[in-house]
Protein backbone atom coordinates (compact mmCIF):
# COMPACT_ATOMS: atom_id res chain seq x y z
CA UNK A 1 0.00 0.00 0.00
CA UNK A 2 1.23 3.76 -1.23
CA UNK A 3 1.37 5.93 1.62
CA UNK A 4 0.61 9.98 1.30
CA UNK A 5 -0.02 12.24 3.85
CA UNK A 6 -0.06 16.40 4.44
CA UNK A 7 2.58 18.39 6.51
CA UNK A 8 1.67 21.34 8.35
CA UNK A 9 1.99 22.80 11.80
CA UNK A 10 -0.33 23.44 13.69
CA UNK A 11 -2.31 21.07 11.24
CA UNK A 12 -5.80 21.86 12.11
CA UNK A 13 -8.72 20.65 10.20
CA UNK A 14 -7.50 20.08 6.81
CA UNK A 15 -10.12 18.61 3.45
CA UNK A 16 -7.13 16.90 2.02
CA UNK A 17 -7.60 13.51 3.62
CA UNK A 18 -10.97 13.13 2.50
CA UNK A 19 -10.43 14.35 -0.80
CA UNK A 20 -7.56 12.12 -1.89
CA UNK A 21 -8.37 8.89 0.16
CA UNK A 22 -11.80 9.27 -2.01
CA UNK A 23 -9.92 9.64 -4.80
CA UNK A 24 -7.86 6.05 -3.90
CA UNK A 25 -11.22 4.16 -3.26
CA UNK A 26 -12.60 6.20 -6.71
CA UNK A 27 -10.10 4.58 -8.63
CA UNK A 28 -9.45 1.33 -6.97
CA UNK A 29 -5.76 2.84 -6.17
CA UNK A 30 -3.64 0.56 -3.32
CA UNK A 31 -3.31 4.04 -1.33
CA UNK A 32 -3.75 5.89 1.86
CA UNK A 33 -3.87 9.31 2.61
CA UNK A 34 -2.55 10.85 6.83
CA UNK A 35 -2.85 13.82 7.82
CA UNK A 36 1.01 14.39 9.68
CA UNK A 37 1.61 17.32 12.27
CA UNK A 38 5.20 18.27 11.84
CA UNK A 39 6.67 21.13 13.83
CA UNK A 40 9.21 23.78 12.65
CA UNK A 41 11.94 21.71 14.34
CA UNK A 42 10.87 17.77 13.27
CA UNK A 43 11.14 19.49 9.69
CA UNK A 44 14.48 17.88 8.91
CA UNK A 45 14.08 14.57 10.95
CA UNK A 46 10.88 14.15 9.06
CA UNK A 47 12.35 14.68 5.72
CA UNK A 48 15.24 12.24 6.21
CA UNK A 49 12.41 9.62 7.14
CA UNK A 50 10.70 10.16 3.62
CA UNK A 51 13.59 8.77 1.80
CA UNK A 52 14.02 5.79 3.65
CA UNK A 53 9.49 4.71 4.97
CA UNK A 54 8.92 5.50 2.14
CA UNK A 55 6.55 8.06 1.70
CA UNK A 56 5.15 8.26 -2.47
CA UNK A 57 3.66 11.95 -1.79
CA UNK A 58 3.71 14.86 0.31
CA UNK A 59 1.43 17.99 0.17
CA UNK A 60 2.90 20.77 2.57
CA UNK A 61 1.02 23.16 4.35
CA UNK A 62 2.22 26.47 6.39
CA UNK A 63 4.72 26.77 8.00
CA UNK A 64 6.75 24.76 5.45
CA UNK A 65 6.13 25.69 2.07
CA UNK A 66 9.35 27.31 2.05
CA UNK A 67 11.96 25.66 4.87
CA UNK A 68 10.76 21.99 2.75
CA UNK A 69 12.85 23.43 -0.42
CA UNK A 70 15.94 22.67 1.17
CA UNK A 71 15.56 19.12 1.07
CA UNK A 72 14.55 18.74 -1.91
CA UNK A 73 16.48 17.21 -5.26
CA UNK A 74 14.80 19.58 -8.03
CA UNK A 75 11.92 21.89 -8.02
CA UNK A 76 9.85 22.71 -11.14
CA UNK A 77 10.14 26.49 -12.60
CA UNK A 78 6.69 27.49 -11.42
CA UNK A 79 7.74 26.47 -7.51
CA UNK A 80 11.05 28.02 -8.10
CA UNK A 81 8.95 31.36 -9.47
CA UNK A 82 6.54 31.14 -6.30
CA UNK A 83 9.17 30.39 -3.95
CA UNK A 84 7.35 27.80 -2.50
CA UNK A 85 6.37 24.15 -2.60
CA UNK A 86 2.89 22.60 -1.59
CA UNK A 87 3.61 19.28 -3.32
CA UNK A 88 6.76 16.76 -3.46
CA UNK A 89 6.41 13.75 -5.90
CA UNK A 90 9.29 11.52 -7.14
CA UNK A 91 10.88 11.52 -10.64
CA UNK A 92 12.62 8.22 -9.94
CA UNK A 93 15.06 8.18 -7.91
CA UNK A 94 14.72 12.86 -7.08
CA UNK A 95 12.54 14.13 -4.68
CA UNK A 96 10.81 17.04 -6.63
CA UNK A 97 8.76 19.77 -5.33
CA UNK A 98 5.81 21.79 -7.76
CA UNK A 99 3.81 24.24 -6.03
CA UNK A 100 -0.17 22.72 -7.06
CA UNK A 101 -2.07 26.26 -5.59
CA UNK A 102 -0.96 27.98 -9.02
CA UNK A 103 -2.51 25.28 -10.80
CA UNK A 104 -5.27 26.08 -8.67
CA UNK A 105 -5.86 29.58 -8.83
CA UNK A 106 -5.30 29.19 -12.49
CA UNK A 107 -7.67 26.27 -13.25
CA UNK A 108 -11.15 27.84 -12.61
CA UNK A 109 -9.72 30.38 -14.97
CA UNK A 110 -9.09 28.34 -17.59
CA UNK A 111 -12.28 27.70 -18.94
CA UNK A 112 -13.46 31.47 -19.90
CA UNK A 113 -14.53 32.71 -23.73
CA UNK A 114 -11.88 35.51 -22.53
CA UNK A 115 -9.18 36.75 -20.38
CA UNK A 116 -9.67 39.49 -17.92
CA UNK A 117 -7.10 42.62 -19.27
CA UNK A 118 -6.62 43.38 -15.99
CA UNK A 119 -6.47 41.50 -12.10
CA UNK A 120 -5.64 42.59 -8.50
CA UNK A 121 -4.67 40.97 -5.92
CA UNK A 122 -5.65 42.10 -2.52
CA UNK A 123 -2.94 40.75 0.07
CA UNK A 124 0.82 39.76 -0.07
CA UNK A 125 1.35 36.05 1.87
CA UNK A 126 1.85 32.89 0.16
CA UNK A 127 -1.60 33.18 -1.44
CA UNK A 128 -1.14 36.26 -3.23
CA UNK A 129 2.15 35.22 -4.57
CA UNK A 130 0.49 31.73 -5.77
CA UNK A 131 -2.13 34.07 -7.39
CA UNK A 132 0.17 36.36 -9.19
CA UNK A 133 2.18 33.79 -10.09
CA UNK A 134 -0.93 31.93 -11.69
CA UNK A 135 -2.45 35.29 -13.05
CA UNK A 136 0.97 35.86 -14.95
CA UNK A 137 1.50 31.90 -16.29
CA UNK A 138 -2.47 32.86 -17.87
CA UNK A 139 -0.67 35.76 -19.46
CA UNK A 140 -3.17 38.32 -17.82
CA UNK A 141 -1.46 41.73 -19.47
CA UNK A 142 -1.85 44.13 -16.24
CA UNK A 143 -0.85 42.97 -13.04
CA UNK A 144 -1.78 44.73 -9.62
CA UNK A 145 -1.21 44.56 -5.82
CA UNK A 146 -2.45 45.85 -2.90
CA UNK A 147 -1.78 45.34 0.54
CA UNK A 148 -2.14 46.91 3.94
CA UNK A 149 1.47 46.79 4.64
CA UNK A 150 2.58 48.45 1.61
CA UNK A 151 6.23 47.32 1.70
CA UNK A 152 5.29 43.49 1.37
CA UNK A 153 3.41 44.28 -1.94
CA UNK A 154 6.37 46.39 -3.20
CA UNK A 155 8.41 43.59 -3.07
CA UNK A 156 5.66 41.23 -4.93
CA UNK A 157 5.28 43.68 -7.62
CA UNK A 158 8.83 43.63 -8.04
CA UNK A 159 9.13 40.00 -8.51
CA UNK A 160 6.04 39.67 -10.73
CA UNK A 161 6.02 42.57 -12.94
CA UNK A 162 3.26 43.96 -10.96
CA UNK A 163 1.77 47.83 -10.35
CA UNK A 164 2.14 47.92 -6.61
CA UNK A 165 -1.19 49.70 -5.21
CA UNK A 166 -1.97 51.60 -2.31
CA UNK A 167 -4.41 49.78 0.22
CA UNK A 168 -6.26 52.85 0.58
CA UNK A 169 -6.43 53.73 -2.87
CA UNK A 170 -7.51 49.91 -3.80
CA UNK A 171 -10.96 50.79 -5.43
CA UNK A 172 -10.07 53.26 -7.37
CA UNK A 173 -9.66 51.93 -10.85
CA UNK A 174 -11.17 49.34 -12.80
CA UNK A 175 -10.19 45.73 -12.65
CA UNK A 176 -11.35 42.81 -14.91
CA UNK A 177 -10.30 40.60 -11.81
CA UNK A 178 -10.25 41.19 -8.13
CA UNK A 179 -8.75 38.22 -6.28
CA UNK A 180 -9.17 38.06 -2.22
CA UNK A 181 -6.39 36.43 -0.65
CA UNK A 182 -6.36 38.21 3.05
CA UNK A 183 -8.41 36.85 5.74
CA UNK A 184 -11.00 39.22 5.52
CA UNK A 185 -14.74 37.57 5.43
CA UNK A 186 -13.30 34.01 6.61
CA UNK A 187 -15.68 32.55 9.54
CA UNK A 188 -14.84 33.83 13.02
CA UNK A 189 -13.97 37.62 13.99
CA UNK A 190 -13.56 37.98 10.10
CA UNK A 191 -16.98 36.84 8.63
CA UNK A 192 -18.83 39.89 8.11
CA UNK A 193 -15.67 41.99 6.80
CA UNK A 194 -14.69 42.33 3.12
CA UNK A 195 -11.58 43.70 1.08
CA UNK A 196 -13.92 45.68 -1.56
CA UNK A 197 -17.28 47.87 -1.13
CA UNK A 198 -20.43 46.60 -2.39
CA UNK A 199 -20.81 49.96 -4.89
CA UNK A 200 -17.34 50.06 -6.26
CA UNK A 201 -18.05 46.30 -8.38
CA UNK A 202 -17.87 47.08 -12.13
CA UNK A 203 -20.40 44.75 -13.47
CA UNK A 204 -19.06 42.47 -15.38
CA UNK A 205 -15.64 42.24 -13.87
CA UNK A 206 -14.96 38.72 -12.03
CA UNK A 207 -14.53 38.59 -8.03
CA UNK A 208 -12.12 35.42 -7.02
CA UNK A 209 -12.04 34.72 -3.47
CA UNK A 210 -9.44 31.80 -2.15
CA UNK A 211 -11.20 31.92 1.39
CA UNK A 212 -13.85 28.61 1.17
CA UNK A 213 -15.06 29.06 4.79
CA UNK A 214 -17.73 30.19 4.47
CA UNK A 215 -18.49 29.55 0.97
CA UNK A 216 -20.00 32.51 -0.14
CA UNK A 217 -18.42 34.99 1.64
CA UNK A 218 -19.68 38.44 2.13
CA UNK A 219 -17.29 39.88 -0.85
CA UNK A 220 -18.67 37.02 -3.38
CA UNK A 221 -22.33 38.16 -2.01
CA UNK A 222 -21.68 41.34 -3.09
CA UNK A 223 -20.18 40.96 -5.95
CA UNK A 224 -22.71 38.70 -7.21
CA UNK A 225 -25.07 41.41 -6.53
CA UNK A 226 -23.31 43.99 -8.29
CA UNK A 227 -23.32 41.81 -11.79
CA UNK A 228 -20.23 40.27 -11.48
CA UNK A 229 -18.96 36.54 -11.97
CA UNK A 230 -17.76 35.01 -8.83
CA UNK A 231 -15.14 32.03 -8.26
CA UNK A 232 -15.17 30.57 -4.82
CA UNK A 233 -12.02 29.65 -2.75
CA UNK A 234 -12.93 25.85 -3.34
CA UNK A 235 -12.32 25.86 -6.97
CA UNK A 236 -8.75 26.52 -5.79
CA UNK A 237 -8.76 24.23 -2.81
CA UNK A 238 -10.14 21.59 -5.37
CA UNK A 239 -7.99 21.67 -8.49
CA UNK A 240 -4.55 22.16 -6.39
CA UNK A 241 -5.81 18.70 -4.84
CA UNK A 242 -6.39 17.08 -8.49
CA UNK A 243 -2.89 18.28 -9.29
CA UNK A 244 -1.84 16.71 -6.73
CA UNK A 245 -3.43 13.45 -7.54
CA UNK A 246 -2.60 13.46 -10.78
CA UNK A 247 1.28 14.15 -10.17
CA UNK A 248 1.29 10.85 -7.77
CA UNK A 249 -0.76 8.80 -9.45
CA UNK A 250 -1.18 9.70 -13.23
CA UNK A 251 -4.99 9.57 -12.95
CA UNK A 252 -7.43 11.57 -12.86
CA UNK A 253 -10.17 11.71 -9.99
CA UNK A 254 -13.58 12.90 -10.92
CA UNK A 255 -13.89 16.38 -10.64
CA UNK A 256 -17.45 16.95 -10.08
CA UNK A 257 -17.64 13.99 -7.27
CA UNK A 258 -14.61 15.61 -5.88
CA UNK A 259 -16.27 19.06 -5.65
CA UNK A 260 -19.14 17.44 -4.54
CA UNK A 261 -17.80 15.51 -1.81
CA UNK A 262 -15.76 18.90 -0.93
CA UNK A 263 -18.98 20.68 -0.95
CA UNK A 264 -20.50 18.24 1.56
CA UNK A 265 -17.70 18.20 3.93
CA UNK A 266 -17.82 21.68 4.70
CA UNK A 267 -21.75 22.15 5.13
P1 LIG B 1 -1.40 33.41 3.35
O1 LIG B 1 -0.13 32.62 3.42
O2 LIG B 1 -2.65 32.59 3.48
O3 LIG B 1 -1.44 34.29 2.17
P2 LIG B 1 -0.51 35.42 5.25
O4 LIG B 1 0.89 35.23 4.83
O5 LIG B 1 -0.80 35.47 6.69
O6 LIG B 1 -1.46 34.29 4.69
O7 LIG B 1 -1.07 36.73 4.53
C1 LIG B 1 -2.25 37.30 4.89
C2 LIG B 1 -2.40 38.62 4.15
O8 LIG B 1 -3.63 39.19 4.54
C3 LIG B 1 -1.32 39.63 4.50
O9 LIG B 1 -0.96 40.29 3.33
C4 LIG B 1 -2.00 40.56 5.49
O10 LIG B 1 -1.58 41.91 5.45
P3 LIG B 1 -0.28 42.43 6.25
O11 LIG B 1 0.87 42.12 5.35
O12 LIG B 1 -0.51 43.89 6.42
O13 LIG B 1 -0.25 41.69 7.55
C5 LIG B 1 -3.41 40.51 5.01
N1 LIG B 1 -4.34 40.82 6.10
C6 LIG B 1 -4.51 40.13 7.26
N2 LIG B 1 -5.47 40.70 8.02
C7 LIG B 1 -5.90 41.79 7.33
C8 LIG B 1 -6.87 42.82 7.59
N3 LIG B 1 -7.60 42.82 8.71
N4 LIG B 1 -7.05 43.79 6.65
C9 LIG B 1 -6.32 43.79 5.52
N5 LIG B 1 -5.38 42.85 5.22
C10 LIG B 1 -5.18 41.87 6.11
Amino acid sequence: MKSFGIIGWPLGHTMSPTLHNWGFEQLGIDAGYAAWPVSPDDLGPFMGQVRTRPISGLSVTIPHKQAVMAFLDRMTDRARSVGAVNTLYWDGEDLCGENTDVLGVIAPLKGLDSLPASAIVLGAGGAARAALAGFRELGIPHLGVANRTRSKAERLAADFGATCVDWDHRMDAEWGLICNTTPLGMSGDMADATPWDRDRFSPGAIAYDIVYNPLQTRFLREAAQAGCATISGLEMFLHQGLAQFRLWTGRDMNENGARALLLDALN
